[in-house]
């Protein structure tokens, strides 16, 4: 055969590693970690395989583990000791996440990401204070209002949370802090306050084109953050939206966001693609419990190989245009890379 072209050339074992396009490095990755007030000792997280929630105490070891795989940032989740309709233990000085940070920034040298939101701290489980939302005359009948009035969380009472919040994990020594709520003006209203508060240089990574997922099932179980009633499709994105996107990412990268994240992030691998071809920032993805949850699931059937699939999941976000990963697997990943 008289064939010019033969791809096959450059897939021969030894030159496969010279050529390839898309590496994978420990240092790509963030480990989320779960930190649980109401915990006394570590409690495995069912829909997760792998991952626990850990009282403060075990905060710092459990931080340790990762850094041993090679892995060298964290994000932080909180559960609280208890809940309320504002969220108040969200930026208390004594809440979760102030505790774990103050230990875990002391004594070890993870880069320490806090999760910036209220869904995990209100007793309603959305991601702000509530509000009646506003209706058109049309809902009105003569008899009173034609249906109970919506509840919605109120946008800018969230944002003043949003503020308090981030101060109090600054304050307790956040390297970075990443708001997750997809409340309008978030980022915005956050670097003022860093800023004023003498934080200028703690960066911010906005959850900035976050959708409503149904991948987020797994995680609502582990952080207890189920919203009690309805949906958060009045604040996350509709997964039928992609050019809404880029405007969620511009609006953020206008308000001074330092890292654009997508999430979540294989069935949203458009986006993050074409977050990383319309602006210049890093971009990162998550890799959300859905995602981790379908794998293991399919593995312990015996359906797929758990570590070869994750890896080539996290390569595809990669080779998307994602710089770094917010993943489950980290570890697992990491020990292997
Ligand atoms: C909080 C938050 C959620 C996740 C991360 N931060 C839950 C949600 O929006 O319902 C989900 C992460 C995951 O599924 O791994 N706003």
């Amino acid at each position: 055969m008289d064939l010019t072209h033969r791809p096959r050339r450059l897939r021969q074992d030894h030159v496969r590693g010279l050529v390839s396009e898309t590496s994978l490095e420990p240092a790509d990755l963030i480990a989320p970690v779960f930190v649980d007030a109401t915990a006394d000792e570590r409690r495995p997280i069912e829909s997760m395989p792998g991952h626990e929630r850990v009282p403060v105490e075990e905060a710092v070891a459990r931080v340790e583990e990762v850094l041993e795989t090679g892995v060298e940032a964290v994000m932080l989740f909180g559960i609280p000791e208890s809940k309320d309709p504002d969220g108040t233990r969200a930026w208390a000085d004594d809440g979760v996440i102030q505790e774990a940070l103050r230990r875990i920034t002391t004594e070890t040298d993870a880069y320490v990401i806090t999760d910036v939101c209220l869904c995990e701290y209100t007793d309603h489980g959305h991601c702000g204070p509530l509000e009646e939302e506003l209706r058109s005359e049309d809902d009105v009948t003569e008899g009173g209002p034609a249906c109970e009035p919506t509840l919605t969380v109120d946008n800018d009472a969230a944002l003043a949370a949003l503020e308090k919040i981030v101060v109090s994990h600054a304050r307790a020594g956040a390297d970075m802090v990443a708001p997750s709520g997809m409340m309008d003006g978030m980022v915005g209203t956050i670097r003022d306050a860093l800023d004023r508060e003498g934080f200028e240089h703690v960066p911010i990574m906005s959850y900035a084109a976050k959708y409503e997922s149904a991948f987020y099932g797994p995680f609502r179980d582990a952080a207890d953050g189920a919203p009690a009633f309805g949906n958060r499709r009045h604040y996350q994105m509709d997964p039928a939206n992609a050019r809404e996107a880029m405007r969620e990412v511009r609006l953020d990268a206008e308000q001074g966001a330092d890292v654009m994240m997508v999430k979540p992030a294989l069935p949203y691998l458009d986006i993050v693609s074409a977050v990383r071809r319309e602006f210049d920032h890093p971009v990162a993805a998550y890799n959300v419990s859905g995602e981790y949850a379908m794998l293991h699931a399919a593995a312990e059937k015996g359906w797929l190989d758990l570590e070869e699939a994750a890896l080539e999941s996290l390569l595809s976000i990669k080779r998307a245009g994602a710089d770094l990963i917010l993943t489950y697997f980290a570890e697992d990943v990491a020990r292997g890379l």
